[in-house]
């Protein structure tokens, strides 16, 4: 059969609602023109992430009943722990409510001011963190994917020369080295293992070790098992290991790639890294084995963990956010080719090539994606990103794009037609799309809780 069906049946339902134009016009204007403020409810399909939206399965749900909420040992820990390192290799396990509490950890127990963080692209909070501990978020992803029409199967490896010239330049201040596995902030690009692999050795040369951001790995060992030569058919579960395998350690946001609706980790296998994380972990986390979670959270990712690397799982989510994807290039609408794993790219830019950079031209067809159909989505570009110099001069990111994040396991065929008719729809009125200019921009993670107008005309 050539139709890749959903792996699942529905047991549980949520309604959701729709509203009018002029409803969706009211709750924008009262959101500040910021599509993080929107009530939930107001939204009819929800694309702003794929992070702790995803449907748990019966297993993890079962799970949940099975928590064991003792404060010091639970069994659910071991469980946990067990699960993490079948997959991940590394000597100790540490638990964290989610992947920004593992950064937040990670740089205060490692990083100095000064330092320099090189990786492929660092995700909004890490770099957040990285800087917050003093020292530089260095992106280094590949030349090729700064061009979102050219189609190459791992636009989201770093540029092995680039990581050469900075270990060199910045040798002794370099605690680690961060790639961000499938890289969710260059579009949801997949890594290669061979580019896994010359860049642990070139880190050996270095000393620095080598760390994944591993939110969304089960989506990358997908991609290298269907691009990468030598890898097709391989189990995921297999690949995954040689990803981390090639990693002295690893954080993670299980929001993603683990089905929970909450947690993360740090995996690690240097000792005396692990026992200052902890040390760290006692004082605003919680004890060691539970990290801010309930027993019931670890339990579900555990299980998650093993669902996730299910083959026909991974066949049916690239497969479905490939298909959203070939629907609207075929409508002509602008995107970032290849398409991501858990999410279609829009270029904002191309989009509403009406509007320059400092109206946001990204964030403006979000919110009337809003206005238009009650879909709610990303921007990952000119908010996010843009940086202003003391005399005023702004620097825009290579890429003004707008993310449709498919959450795993909870919108149908039907759901995503629905998107890909609104965006069609929307792209034939593209010139009526009104710019927005910031009324209050938050010095730190921006796009989260500033406030917008639109311009005039
Ligand atoms: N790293 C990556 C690659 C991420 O995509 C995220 C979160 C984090 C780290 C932080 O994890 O949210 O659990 O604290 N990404 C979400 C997103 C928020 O929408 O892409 P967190």
């Amino acid at each position: 059969m050539k139709t890749i069906i959903e792996p699942f049946r529905i047991k549980v339902v949520e309604p959701i609602r729709p509203t009018t134009r002029e409803e969706r016009e009211r709750y924008l204007a009262e959101a500040g023109h910021n599509p993080f403020r929107i009530r939930a409810e107001h939204v009819l399909i929800d694309l702003l992430t794929d992070s702790g939206t995803g449907a748990m399965s019966t297993r993890q749900w079962a799970g949940i009943m099975e928590g064991d909420e003792s404060y010091a040992g639970a069994r659910s820990f071991f469980r946990f722990e067990a699960s993490v390192r079948s997959v991940f290799g590394h000597r100790h396990v540490i638990p964290a409510h989610q992947g920004r509490a593992a950064e937040r950890l990670l740089c205060g127990a490692v990083v100095q001011p000064g330092d320099v963080i090189p990786g492929n692209t660092h995700f909004d909070t890490t770099r957040a963190n990285i800087e917050a501990a003093g020292a530089v978020a260095l992106d280094l992803p590949v030349p090729e994917a700064r061009d979102p029409d050219l189609i190459l199967p791992f636009k989201g490896n770093i540029d092995l020369d680039a990581l050469e010239a900075a270990l060199r330049a910045h040798a002794g201040h370099v605690p680690f080295v961060l790639l961000t596995v499938t890289n969710n902030s260059g579009g949801g690009q997949p890594v290669s293992l061979a580019n896994l692999r010359a860049a642990r050795e070139m880190c050996d040369r270095h000393g620095v070790p080598l760390l994944l951001d591993a939110a969304r790995f089960a989506e990358n060992a997908w991609f290298i098992r269907e691009r990468e030569p030598g890898q097709e058919g391989r189990a995921p579960l297999d690949i995954a290991r040689d990803m981390f395998a090639c990693s002295q350690g690893a954080l993670m946001s299980m929001k993603k790639d683990a089905f929970g609706n909450i947690g993360g980790l740090l995996s690690l296998d240097d000792d005396d890294w692990a026992q200052r994380v902890r040390t760290a972990l006692i004082l605003t986390e919680g004890f060691v084995t539970y990290g801010g979670l309930a027993g019931r959270d670890l339990e579900a990712l555990a299980v998650g963990l093993e669902e996730i690397l299910d083959p026909e799982y991974l066949r049916y989510r690239i497969r479905s956010t490939a298909y959203v994807g070939e629907r609207l290039q075929a409508a002509g609408v602008p995107l970032l080719k290849p398409f991501g794993g858990h999410a279609v790219y829009l270029d904002g830019r191309r989009f509403c090539d009406h509007l320059p950079d400092i109206l946001y031209p990204g964030w403006s067809l979000s919110l009337a994606l809003y206005v238009h159909a009650g879909i709610r989505a990303c921007e990952i570009g000119n908010v996010m990103f843009g940086r202003q110099d003391p005399d005023g001069t702004w620097h825009w990111p290579p890429l003004d794009l707008v993310r449709l994040a498919i959450p795993r396991r909870v919108y149908t065929q039907s759901h995503m037609d629905y998107v890909v008719e609104a965006l069609v729809e929307l792209f034939a009125e593209r010139c009526s799309i009104r710019g927005v200019r910031f009324v209050h921009r938050p010095p730190v993670l921006p796009h989260f809780t500033a406030v917008f107008e639109p311009v005039q005309g």
